[in-house]
Protein backbone atom coordinates (compact mmCIF):
# COMPACT_ATOMS: atom_id res chain seq x y z
CA UNK A 1 0.00 0.00 0.00
CA UNK A 2 1.60 3.51 -1.08
CA UNK A 3 2.13 5.91 1.66
CA UNK A 4 0.44 8.38 0.32
CA UNK A 5 -3.09 10.05 1.17
CA UNK A 6 -5.49 11.24 -1.45
CA UNK A 7 -7.58 14.47 -1.94
CA UNK A 8 -10.77 14.23 -4.15
CA UNK A 9 -12.35 17.95 -4.35
CA UNK A 10 -16.38 17.99 -4.86
CA UNK A 11 -16.87 21.07 -3.67
CA UNK A 12 -17.80 24.11 -6.34
CA UNK A 13 -20.38 26.02 -7.35
CA UNK A 14 -21.34 23.67 -10.25
CA UNK A 15 -22.70 27.18 -11.88
CA UNK A 16 -22.46 25.51 -15.35
CA UNK A 17 -24.33 22.55 -14.69
CA UNK A 18 -27.78 24.45 -13.28
CA UNK A 19 -30.60 23.47 -13.10
CA UNK A 20 -29.48 19.91 -12.18
CA UNK A 21 -27.26 21.31 -9.12
CA UNK A 22 -30.19 22.72 -7.46
CA UNK A 23 -30.72 19.20 -6.07
CA UNK A 24 -27.27 17.40 -6.95
CA UNK A 25 -23.57 17.47 -6.22
CA UNK A 26 -21.54 18.30 -10.25
CA UNK A 27 -19.82 15.18 -9.02
CA UNK A 28 -22.23 13.25 -9.15
CA UNK A 29 -24.48 13.71 -12.31
CA UNK A 30 -24.11 10.19 -14.04
CA UNK A 31 -22.43 8.61 -16.43
CA UNK A 32 -24.21 5.30 -17.80
CA UNK A 33 -26.05 5.14 -14.29
CA UNK A 34 -23.29 5.91 -11.96
CA UNK A 35 -21.91 9.27 -10.68
CA UNK A 36 -18.65 10.43 -12.25
CA UNK A 37 -17.12 10.16 -8.80
CA UNK A 38 -17.28 6.81 -8.00
CA UNK A 39 -15.12 6.34 -11.12
CA UNK A 40 -12.43 8.53 -9.71
CA UNK A 41 -13.14 6.95 -6.01
CA UNK A 42 -12.61 3.30 -7.88
CA UNK A 43 -9.28 4.60 -9.63
CA UNK A 44 -8.00 5.76 -6.25
CA UNK A 45 -9.15 2.68 -4.55
CA UNK A 46 -7.02 0.57 -7.77
CA UNK A 47 -3.59 2.64 -6.28
CA UNK A 48 -4.18 0.70 -2.64
CA UNK A 49 -4.69 4.51 -0.80
CA UNK A 50 -7.21 4.35 1.62
CA UNK A 51 -6.81 7.51 3.69
CA UNK A 52 -8.87 9.95 1.57
CA UNK A 53 -9.92 13.18 2.09
CA UNK A 54 -13.14 14.78 0.62
CA UNK A 55 -13.67 18.29 0.38
CA UNK A 56 -17.27 19.23 -0.26
CA UNK A 57 -19.35 22.38 -0.23
CA UNK A 58 -21.97 24.42 1.73
CA UNK A 59 -24.53 23.37 -0.67
CA UNK A 60 -23.95 20.36 -2.10
CA UNK A 61 -21.91 18.30 0.83
CA UNK A 62 -24.87 16.33 2.16
CA UNK A 63 -25.45 14.34 -1.30
CA UNK A 64 -21.76 13.88 -1.60
CA UNK A 65 -21.80 12.26 1.72
CA UNK A 66 -25.05 10.18 1.48
CA UNK A 67 -23.09 8.59 -1.97
CA UNK A 68 -19.70 7.63 0.23
CA UNK A 69 -21.13 7.74 3.29
CA UNK A 70 -18.38 5.54 5.70
CA UNK A 71 -16.51 4.71 2.15
CA UNK A 72 -16.49 1.52 3.30
CA UNK A 73 -17.33 0.62 -0.12
CA UNK A 74 -14.25 1.25 -1.46
CA UNK A 75 -11.94 0.00 1.79
CA UNK A 76 -11.42 4.13 2.52
CA UNK A 77 -11.01 5.90 5.69
CA UNK A 78 -12.95 8.91 4.78
CA UNK A 79 -12.25 12.88 6.43
CA UNK A 80 -14.75 15.05 4.88
CA UNK A 81 -13.37 18.23 4.48
CA UNK A 82 -16.09 21.49 3.96
CA UNK A 83 -14.90 23.87 2.52
CA UNK A 84 -16.03 27.44 0.41
CA UNK A 85 -15.43 26.82 -2.96
CA UNK A 86 -12.24 29.72 -2.94
CA UNK A 87 -9.89 28.08 -5.85
CA UNK A 88 -8.08 24.80 -5.78
CA UNK A 89 -5.34 25.76 -3.93
CA UNK A 90 -7.31 26.69 -1.35
CA UNK A 91 -9.49 23.42 -1.08
CA UNK A 92 -5.39 22.37 -0.57
CA UNK A 93 -4.74 24.61 1.87
CA UNK A 94 -8.14 23.73 3.80
CA UNK A 95 -7.38 20.27 3.57
CA UNK A 96 -3.35 20.56 5.57
CA UNK A 97 -4.68 19.29 9.12
CA UNK A 98 -5.40 16.37 7.11
CA UNK A 99 -2.90 16.03 4.93
CA UNK A 100 -0.10 17.10 7.41
CA UNK A 101 3.36 16.38 6.10
CA UNK A 102 2.11 13.25 3.36
CA UNK A 103 2.91 13.43 -0.14
CA UNK A 104 -0.88 13.37 -1.78
CA UNK A 105 -2.81 12.61 -5.31
CA UNK A 106 -5.46 15.16 -5.73
CA UNK A 107 -8.23 14.66 -8.23
CA UNK A 108 -11.00 16.67 -9.55
CA UNK A 109 -14.20 14.55 -8.43
CA UNK A 110 -15.70 15.90 -11.71
CA UNK A 111 -12.99 14.48 -14.13
CA UNK A 112 -12.08 10.98 -15.63
CA UNK A 113 -9.09 9.75 -17.66
CA UNK A 114 -8.67 6.57 -19.18
CA UNK A 115 -5.21 5.55 -17.52
CA UNK A 116 -6.28 5.26 -14.10
CA UNK A 117 -3.76 6.68 -11.46
CA UNK A 118 -1.24 3.61 -10.37
CA UNK A 119 1.95 4.19 -12.81
CA UNK A 120 1.47 8.02 -11.68
CA UNK A 121 1.75 7.21 -8.09
CA UNK A 122 4.66 4.73 -8.70
CA UNK A 123 6.75 7.53 -10.97
CA UNK A 124 6.20 10.07 -8.29
CA UNK A 125 7.34 7.96 -5.69
CA UNK A 126 9.91 6.28 -7.25
CA UNK A 127 11.37 9.91 -8.90
CA UNK A 128 10.95 11.66 -5.29
CA UNK A 129 9.14 14.60 -7.01
CA UNK A 130 7.25 17.18 -5.26
CA UNK A 131 4.84 17.48 -7.84
CA UNK A 132 3.95 15.52 -10.85
CA UNK A 133 0.60 17.09 -13.73
CA UNK A 134 -0.63 15.28 -16.59
CA UNK A 135 -1.17 17.39 -19.40
CA UNK A 136 -3.56 16.23 -22.20
CA UNK A 137 -3.59 17.96 -26.09
CA UNK A 138 -6.77 19.36 -27.05
CA UNK A 139 -8.58 21.57 -29.27
CA UNK A 140 -9.70 24.56 -27.11
CA UNK A 141 -6.91 25.04 -24.42
CA UNK A 142 -8.64 28.84 -23.33
CA UNK A 143 -11.27 26.43 -20.88
CA UNK A 144 -8.31 25.27 -19.08
CA UNK A 145 -4.89 25.44 -17.18
CA UNK A 146 -2.67 25.27 -20.08
CA UNK A 147 1.56 24.29 -19.96
CA UNK A 148 4.38 25.27 -21.83
CA UNK A 149 6.93 22.80 -21.86
CA UNK A 150 10.77 22.94 -23.24
CA UNK A 151 12.09 20.38 -25.75
CA UNK A 152 13.46 18.34 -23.00
CA UNK A 153 9.61 18.30 -21.76
CA UNK A 154 10.34 19.75 -18.68
CA UNK A 155 7.48 22.83 -17.72
CA UNK A 156 8.78 26.52 -18.41
CA UNK A 157 5.36 28.21 -17.94
CA UNK A 158 1.47 27.21 -16.56
CA UNK A 159 -0.95 29.72 -17.31
CA UNK A 160 -4.61 29.71 -16.04
CA UNK A 161 -7.57 29.61 -18.65
CA UNK A 162 -5.24 32.00 -21.18
CA UNK A 163 -7.21 33.94 -23.37
CA UNK A 164 -3.79 33.16 -26.17
CA UNK A 165 -2.74 29.87 -25.31
CA UNK A 166 1.00 29.10 -25.54
CA UNK A 167 0.59 25.00 -26.40
CA UNK A 168 -2.81 22.97 -26.57
CA UNK A 169 -1.93 21.17 -23.64
CA UNK A 170 -4.38 21.45 -21.09
CA UNK A 171 -3.32 20.84 -17.23
CA UNK A 172 -5.90 17.13 -16.31
CA UNK A 173 -7.75 17.55 -13.18
CA UNK A 174 -4.59 14.70 -11.72
CA UNK A 175 -2.33 16.20 -9.66
CA UNK A 176 0.72 14.24 -6.94
CA UNK A 177 2.17 16.83 -4.49
CA UNK A 178 4.89 16.20 -1.77
CA UNK A 179 3.77 18.85 1.27
CA UNK A 180 6.04 21.60 -0.01
CA UNK A 181 3.06 22.67 -2.15
CA UNK A 182 2.12 24.26 0.95
CA UNK A 183 4.75 26.64 0.94
CA UNK A 184 3.93 28.00 -2.49
CA UNK A 185 0.41 28.66 -1.90
CA UNK A 186 1.09 30.70 1.10
CA UNK A 187 2.57 32.85 -1.71
CA UNK A 188 0.10 33.45 -4.24
CA UNK A 189 -2.66 35.72 -4.10
CA UNK A 190 -6.37 35.44 -5.78
CA UNK A 191 -6.65 35.24 -9.77
CA UNK A 192 -9.08 37.74 -11.64
CA UNK A 193 -11.95 35.01 -11.15
CA UNK A 194 -10.90 35.36 -7.36
CA UNK A 195 -9.94 31.81 -6.69
CA UNK A 196 -6.35 30.56 -5.51
CA UNK A 197 -5.23 28.85 -8.55
CA UNK A 198 -3.81 25.37 -8.17
CA UNK A 199 -2.03 26.08 -11.74
CA UNK A 200 -0.20 29.40 -10.13
CA UNK A 201 0.85 27.44 -7.02
CA UNK A 202 2.93 24.64 -8.80
CA UNK A 203 4.02 27.83 -11.29
CA UNK A 204 5.66 28.85 -7.72
CA UNK A 205 6.98 25.88 -6.85
CA UNK A 206 8.72 25.38 -10.07
CA UNK A 207 9.91 29.14 -9.60
CA UNK A 208 11.22 27.88 -6.17
CA UNK A 209 13.16 25.30 -7.50
CA UNK A 210 11.47 21.87 -6.57
CA UNK A 211 11.43 18.43 -8.77
CA UNK A 212 7.81 19.42 -10.69
CA UNK A 213 7.47 17.52 -13.62
CA UNK A 214 4.87 16.38 -16.21
CA UNK A 215 3.61 13.73 -18.06
CA UNK A 216 1.64 13.96 -21.35
CA UNK A 217 -1.79 11.50 -21.29
CA UNK A 218 -1.89 9.06 -23.44
CA UNK A 219 -5.91 8.17 -23.72
CA UNK A 220 -8.98 9.68 -23.27
CA UNK A 221 -10.08 12.27 -20.09
CA UNK A 222 -13.51 13.49 -19.50
CA UNK A 223 -14.20 17.31 -17.82
CA UNK A 224 -18.07 17.03 -16.84
CA UNK A 225 -18.67 20.70 -16.13
CA UNK A 226 -21.23 21.42 -18.82
CA UNK A 227 -24.08 19.85 -20.85
CA UNK A 228 -22.50 18.76 -23.56
CA UNK A 229 -19.85 17.45 -22.46
CA UNK A 230 -21.93 14.98 -20.00
CA UNK A 231 -23.23 13.66 -23.13
CA UNK A 232 -19.85 13.28 -24.45
CA UNK A 233 -18.72 11.59 -21.08
CA UNK A 234 -21.72 9.62 -20.90
CA UNK A 235 -21.45 7.79 -24.56
CA UNK A 236 -17.33 7.56 -24.02
CA UNK A 237 -18.16 5.58 -20.88
CA UNK A 238 -20.77 3.80 -22.55
CA UNK A 239 -18.76 2.43 -24.74
CA UNK A 240 -16.15 1.37 -22.33
CA UNK A 241 -17.59 -0.41 -19.77
CA UNK A 242 -21.20 -1.52 -20.95
CA UNK A 243 -21.72 -5.32 -20.81
CA UNK A 244 -24.62 -6.83 -22.19
CA UNK A 245 -26.21 -7.76 -19.02
CA UNK A 246 -30.33 -8.60 -19.24
CA UNK A 247 -31.95 -8.53 -15.45
CA UNK A 248 -35.34 -6.88 -15.90
CA UNK A 249 -37.89 -8.33 -17.85
CA UNK A 250 -38.07 -8.12 -22.19
CA UNK A 251 -41.48 -8.43 -23.94
CA UNK A 252 -42.20 -8.24 -27.85
CA UNK A 253 -38.93 -6.30 -28.21
CA UNK A 254 -35.44 -6.15 -29.76
CA UNK A 255 -32.41 -5.83 -28.08
CA UNK A 256 -29.26 -4.72 -30.01
CA UNK A 257 -26.00 -4.27 -29.37
CA UNK A 258 -24.31 -4.25 -25.64
CA UNK A 259 -27.49 -3.06 -23.63
CA UNK A 260 -27.56 -3.38 -19.55
CA UNK A 261 -31.00 -3.67 -18.01
CA UNK A 262 -31.26 -3.69 -14.23
CA UNK A 263 -33.29 -5.28 -12.24
CA UNK A 264 -37.79 -4.75 -12.35
CA UNK A 265 -37.13 -3.09 -15.14
CA UNK A 266 -39.98 -4.14 -18.22
CA UNK A 267 -38.97 -3.27 -21.57
CA UNK A 268 -42.57 -3.93 -23.63
CA UNK A 269 -42.75 -3.53 -27.97
CA UNK A 270 -39.74 -1.78 -27.73
CA UNK A 271 -36.21 -1.55 -29.39
CA UNK A 272 -32.81 -0.91 -27.91
CA UNK A 273 -29.99 -0.23 -29.29
CA UNK A 274 -26.60 -0.22 -27.57
CA UNK A 275 -24.40 0.93 -26.00
CA UNK A 276 -27.22 1.86 -23.70
CA UNK A 277 -27.60 1.75 -19.99
CA UNK A 278 -31.14 1.46 -18.21
CA UNK A 279 -31.53 1.27 -14.52
CA UNK A 280 -33.74 -0.94 -12.18
CA UNK A 281 -37.85 -0.39 -11.82
CA UNK A 282 -37.70 1.47 -15.57
CA UNK A 283 -41.09 0.78 -17.99
CA UNK A 284 -39.81 0.85 -21.84
CA UNK A 285 -42.97 0.75 -23.74
CA UNK A 286 -43.61 1.29 -27.85
CA UNK A 287 -40.34 2.84 -27.60
CA UNK A 288 -36.89 3.25 -29.53
CA UNK A 289 -34.18 3.91 -27.07
CA UNK A 290 -30.82 4.25 -29.61
CA UNK A 291 -27.42 4.26 -28.86
CA UNK A 292 -25.16 5.99 -26.18
CA UNK A 293 -28.20 6.73 -24.05
CA UNK A 294 -28.61 6.14 -20.30
CA UNK A 295 -32.27 5.65 -18.35
CA UNK A 296 -32.31 6.20 -14.90
CA UNK A 297 -33.84 4.35 -12.17
CA UNK A 298 -37.82 4.39 -12.23
CA UNK A 299 -38.48 6.38 -15.33
CA UNK A 300 -41.26 5.45 -17.58
CA UNK A 301 -40.26 5.91 -21.46
CA UNK A 302 -43.73 5.54 -23.53
CA UNK A 303 -44.12 5.77 -27.29
CA UNK A 304 -41.22 8.04 -27.84
CA UNK A 305 -37.49 8.10 -29.32
CA UNK A 306 -34.39 8.83 -27.55
CA UNK A 307 -30.74 8.74 -28.87
CA UNK A 308 -27.83 9.95 -27.46
CA UNK A 309 -29.28 11.37 -24.54
CA UNK A 310 -28.66 11.28 -20.42
CA UNK A 311 -32.10 10.87 -18.17
CA UNK A 312 -32.05 10.90 -14.56
CA UNK A 313 -34.02 9.35 -11.81
CA UNK A 314 -37.55 8.81 -12.45
CA UNK A 315 -38.28 10.79 -15.18
CA UNK A 316 -40.88 10.86 -17.33
CA UNK A 317 -41.21 10.65 -21.17
CA UNK A 318 -44.76 10.11 -23.03
CA UNK A 319 -45.32 10.49 -27.30
CA UNK A 320 -41.84 12.11 -27.84
CA UNK A 321 -41.22 11.28 -31.63
CA UNK A 322 -37.25 12.18 -31.45
CA UNK A 323 -35.79 13.31 -28.44
CA UNK A 324 -31.81 13.95 -28.96
CA UNK A 325 -28.68 14.74 -27.28
CA UNK A 326 -30.74 16.18 -24.24
CA UNK A 327 -29.95 15.89 -20.60
CA UNK A 328 -33.34 15.21 -18.50
CA UNK A 329 -33.50 16.05 -14.70
CA UNK A 330 -34.94 13.73 -12.00
CA UNK A 331 -38.56 13.52 -11.98
CA UNK A 332 -39.05 15.45 -14.93
CA UNK A 333 -41.92 15.13 -17.79
CA UNK A 334 -41.04 15.73 -20.87
CA UNK A 335 -44.57 14.99 -22.74
CA UNK A 336 -45.93 15.53 -26.92
CA UNK A 337 -48.70 17.92 -26.99
CA UNK A 338 -51.65 16.78 -28.95
CA UNK A 339 -53.30 19.88 -29.73
CA UNK A 340 -52.34 22.10 -32.62
CA UNK A 341 -49.06 22.44 -32.12
CA UNK A 342 -48.76 25.04 -29.33
CA UNK A 343 -46.09 24.67 -27.07
CA UNK A 344 -46.98 24.20 -23.46
CA UNK A 345 -43.99 24.84 -20.97
CA UNK A 346 -43.59 24.31 -17.26
CA UNK A 347 -39.45 24.80 -17.36
CA UNK A 348 -37.42 25.45 -13.94
CA UNK A 349 -34.45 27.97 -12.80
CA UNK A 350 -31.82 27.89 -15.48
CA UNK A 351 -33.04 25.61 -17.57
CA UNK A 352 -32.45 25.44 -21.38
CA UNK A 353 -35.05 24.39 -24.42
CA UNK A 354 -34.17 24.36 -28.11
CA UNK A 355 -37.35 23.62 -30.26
O1 LIG B 1 -10.73 20.28 -15.61
C1 LIG B 1 -9.36 20.59 -15.53
C2 LIG B 1 -9.19 22.02 -15.09
O2 LIG B 1 -9.69 22.10 -13.72
C3 LIG B 1 -7.73 22.48 -15.15
O3 LIG B 1 -7.28 22.51 -16.49
C4 LIG B 1 -7.58 23.85 -14.53
O4 LIG B 1 -6.23 24.23 -14.52
C5 LIG B 1 -8.13 23.85 -13.11
O5 LIG B 1 -8.08 25.16 -12.54
C6 LIG B 1 -9.58 23.37 -13.09
O6 LIG B 1 -10.36 24.35 -13.78
P1 LIG B 1 -11.97 24.48 -13.67
O7 LIG B 1 -12.34 25.90 -13.81
O8 LIG B 1 -12.57 23.52 -14.65
O9 LIG B 1 -12.25 23.99 -12.20
P2 LIG B 1 -13.66 23.90 -11.49
O10 LIG B 1 -14.02 25.22 -10.88
O11 LIG B 1 -14.66 23.27 -12.43
O12 LIG B 1 -13.36 22.88 -10.31
C7 LIG B 1 -12.84 21.61 -10.52
C8 LIG B 1 -13.36 20.67 -9.44
O13 LIG B 1 -12.94 21.08 -8.14
C9 LIG B 1 -14.87 20.55 -9.38
O14 LIG B 1 -15.20 19.19 -9.15
C10 LIG B 1 -15.28 21.39 -8.19
C11 LIG B 1 -14.08 21.32 -7.28
N1 LIG B 1 -13.81 22.55 -6.51
C12 LIG B 1 -13.64 23.73 -7.20
C13 LIG B 1 -13.34 24.89 -6.52
C14 LIG B 1 -13.14 26.18 -7.27
C15 LIG B 1 -13.69 22.51 -5.14
O15 LIG B 1 -13.85 21.44 -4.51
N2 LIG B 1 -13.41 23.67 -4.45
C16 LIG B 1 -13.21 24.87 -5.10
O16 LIG B 1 -12.95 25.90 -4.42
Amino acid sequence: MPNLKALVLSGGRGTRLRPLTFTLAKQLIPLANKPVLGYVLDQIAQTGINQIGIIIAPETGHYVKEYIKDGSEWNFNVTYIPQEPLGLAHAVKTAKNFLGADDFIMCLGDNLQGQGLTTFVQKFTKEKMDALILLKHVDDPTKFGVATLDEKANIVKLVEKPKKPSSNLAIVGTYLFSSNIFDAIDTIKPSWRGELEITDAIQKMINMGFNVKAEILNTWWLDTGKKDDILTANAKILDEYTKCDIKGTVQESKIEGRVTIQENTKVVNSTIRGPCAIGVNCIIENSFIGPYTSVGNGTKIVDSAIEYSVILENAQITCVDRLEESLIGKNAKVTKNQRNGCLKLHVGDYSEVEI
